[in-house]
């Protein structure tokens, strides 16, 4: 397993994933509960940021109080899917950028082909958070990452809601430095690459096709 591999353990954030995993579950209350914990996850993923100590003027007086210091931030999305996490972790982080980056599997090589790169020109000075539901093969998040990595970008963390192990030891290969933080890990993959359990195909979820 990947050392650098965080489940987050919160009773909420499990009881929203329930309702995710539900076949019934309707595209609009899918999409809605997807950013509920997205915004959930932008909490833990910047749990160990770095902060400093400013001098602000309250109503009462005047104090030293803390402030984000360190990189600004970049949330990437893995499109599609990872778009329908992006307006739940800016609620709570406004300030990021956001960029995208879309990928198909190539039928012939099975290699991640880029089709979409759009990112700020600063991204290699920022912390940049890379986002997709699922962590399924693993081979999309470290096709990603490489490719932020050839971009100049040395901090990099890696967001989904559901991890199946295969994924997991993907970026344990290949990327072992960039941390994980997961709703749950599943399972295993099926024969046609779906997390088992999982919630089925998370674009087709958000985006109410099929
Ligand atoms: N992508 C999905 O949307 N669902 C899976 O189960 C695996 C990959």
């Amino acid at each position: 397993m990947h050392l650098n591999l965080t489940e987050v353990d919160h009773p909420l954030l499990k009881h929203k994933l329930t309702l995710l995993r539900n076949a019934e579950t309707t595209t609009d209350n899918f999409r809605r509960v997807v950013r509920e914990i997205a915004a959930m996850m932008a909490y833990e993923v910047t749990r160990d940021l770095p902060t400093e100590m400013i001098t602000v003027t309250t109503p009462v007086t005047e104090c030293q109080a803390p402030v984000i210091a360190g990189k600004k931030l970049c949330l990437v999305s893995i499109m599609r899917a990872g778009n329908g996490m992006i307006d739940g972790m800016i609620e709570l982080l406004p300030g990021a950028r956001v960029g995208h980056i879309g990928l198909y599997r190539d039928p012939h090589t099975l290699q991640a082909v880029e089709y979409y790169y759009k990112v700020p020109e600063d991204i290699d000075e920022r912390l940049v958070i890379v986002v997709d539901p699922m962590l399924a093969t693993g081979n999309s998040a470290s096709a990603a990452l490489s490719r932020l990595k050839e971009d100049g970008v040395t901090s990099l963390k890696f967001v989904c809601l559901l991890a199946a192990p295969e994924g997991i030891s993907t970026l344990a290969e290949h990327h072992p430095e960039v941390p994980i933080l997961a709703g749950a890990v599943d399972s295993h993959l099926n024969d046609h690459g779906y997390i088992v359990p999982g919630l089925g195909d998370a674009g087709d979820r958000l985006f109410g096709t099929r």
